[in-house]
């Protein structure tokens, strides 16, 4: 019996319906094809960087703004989905709200592709003030087309983020959502761990956007009014309020559908307790702040916000780590799980998240951070907890969604793209360790040759690896378009993953 406290009742048993379930299709293959198309631009850098390919400076410097915007943008969208997925399984979705972002998500995207591949507006992929509006090598419609399509997708963002909020703060009351109802102690109706990290994932997320909205406004002011002046060292953080936040609460979406299905597969609870709920409200406040140690090299920034900037950093990554690393050990022990595609890349994901966040941790310790700063170790730990972390939810999501059962071809094409990702990261770290800096599309320029052939070497084995990821991600989409599981079938396998 459900005794919520708030104006609509969750579902008794969680269920998503035909419509919703093709909604988040739809989404999903979109942010997927947009995926494969910047994983292609990555390449393309990649074997830029290892001197296999000549591309003109502004053209690579283009294709990593458009890959990273792409990336970063595509991959939390795919996020904002999979905590809608979460709350539509409990509750009637306004499904025109998700038709409109959709669209909106299009005009966005259409309109940074336009400036980056067209325009070839080329300021990164945060575009830090005021690089974009200084000496720009970029013609100035590219710069306002940005400014215009960054905000329409976060308007997008926005609004699903706030109607998930609506839905839950409706269906279990603003307090009880967060899980402080633990404190007290254990509830009458427990809570499920999907709800609490949707709703920490929306909060962190629109507290993001709301910011990069008020960044990007300003931007917009500085385009049409080029005399006006502001503060760079407010609007660099201010920016990475925005980017890394979003970025970090993709990561979370994922681990929220983790928690919600790996119990299907294992065939035991995930229940929420006081641990929980204080690691989970805790990664909440932490994550707002995680995003100064981008700014140790600010020496203007004032020294108590670096020393908070440390301490925030290792508050974002390790409770909530902890108790999922924790989580999933005792889900899996002696559980007698049949290993199927989904659980296997959930479990897979976890361990490159943590593979990540130790990486992310130790660039984000002051004393390491003054080597390593904006060399090849930045982009590696980012690109472990993406692409060997949260992209292995998203497929072992879809393989579950989609009811596929070819599970021997999705396996072999699973395999590959670790195989791939991980040799892929492996070059950035490689990298890092010798001193190569980020952001160069051609190293020979640089006068060390202890920095520019190792540069240049693991450039190209990355180009191979990422190649390899990618023929993965291909054999694994097609295993998913062979073989599906008749209705009937994928009600008995999936019966565990609606509680
Ligand atoms: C196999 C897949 C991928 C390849 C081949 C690839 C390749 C690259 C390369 C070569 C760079 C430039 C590195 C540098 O010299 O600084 C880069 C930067 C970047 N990548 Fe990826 N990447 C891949 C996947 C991803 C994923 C999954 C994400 C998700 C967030 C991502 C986000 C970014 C971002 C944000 C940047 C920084 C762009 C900037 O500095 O403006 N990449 N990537």
């Amino acid at each position: 019996m459900s005794t919520t406290t708030g104006a609509l009742k969750p579902r008794e048993v969680p269920e998503i319906d035909a419509r919703s379930r093709r909604l988040v299709t739809i989404w999903l293959a979109t942010m997927l094809a947009a995926f494969v198309v910047m994983v292609i631009l990555g390449i393309t850098m990649r074997l830029n960087q290892g001197a296999a390919i000549k591309l003109m400076p502004n053209t690579f410097y283009a294709l990593m703004t458009m890959h990273g915007l792409g990336m970063a943008g595509g991959l939390f969208t795919a996020g904002v989905v999979l905590i809608w997925y979460l709350t539509a399984l409990r509750f009637q979705m306004n499904h025109t709200v998700m038709w409109v972002c959709y669209v909106l998500v299009l005009i966005g995207v259409v309109g940074v592709l336009a400036a980056t591949l067209v325009g070839h507006f080329a300021a990164g992929w945060y575009a830090l003030y005021p690089l974009p509006f200084v000496n720009a090598a970029w013609p100035s419609w590219t710069i306002g087309t940005t400014i215009v399509s960054l905000m329409i997708l976060g308007v997008a963002w926005l609004v699903m983020q706030m109607d998930i909020m609506r839905v839950l703060a409706a269906g279990y009351g603003l307090k009880r959502m967060f899980g402080l109802e633990y404190y007290k102690g254990e509830p009458a109706e427990p809570l499920p761990p999907a709800v609490m990290i949707t709703a920490v994932c929306a909060t962190a997320g629109i507290l993001g956007t709301v910011v990069g909205a008020a960044t990007l406004i300003i931007y917009l002011f500085k385009w049409v009014t080029p005399a006006t002046q502001f503060d760079p060292l407010l609007l660099k953080n201010t920016m990475f309020m925005f980017g890394h936040t979003i970025v970090n609460v993709a990561m979370y979406c994922g681990l929220g559908v983790m928690y919600q299905l790996m119990p299907a597969y294992t065939k035991r609870p995930w229940k929420v307790n006081r641990l929980l709920v204080i690691s989970w409200n805790a990664t909440l406040v932490f994550i707002l702040f995680a995003y100064f140690h981008h700014l140790y090299m600010d020496f203007a920034q004032p020294k108590a916000i670096q020393i908070l900037g440390q301490i925030a950093s290792y508050g974002s990554a390790l409770p909530a780590t902890a108790v999922t690393i924790f989580g999933v050990g005792s889900q899996l022990y002696r559980s007698g799980i049949k290993w199927t595609l989904t659980p296997f890349a959930f479990m897979m994901s976890v361990v490159g998240w943590g593979i990540g966040g130790a990486a992310a941790v130790i660039d984000a310790t002051i004393a390491v951070n003054r080597v390593f700063h904006n060399t090849l170790w930045v982009p590696a730990h980012f690109h472990t907890y993406f692409l060997v972390g949260f992209v292995l939810i998203l497929f072992g999501f879809l393989h579950h969604h989609l009811n596929s059962r070819a599970e021997r071809l999705a396996g072999t094409g699973f395999v590959t793209m670790l195989v791939g990702g991980y040799g892929f990261v492996l070059m950035f770290y490689l990298g890092g360790l010798s001193s190569v800096p980020r952001r160069y599309a051609d190293y020979s320029a640089i006068p060390l040759p202890s920095v520019s052939q190792p540069g240049t070497h693991y450039a190209l084995w990355g180009a191979l690896f990422a190649s390899l990821f990618l023929l993965g991600a291909l054999v694994f989409f097609l295993s998913n378009g062979i073989g599906r599981r008749s209705p009937g079938e994928a009600a008995v396998a999936g019966a565990g993953a609606r509680g």
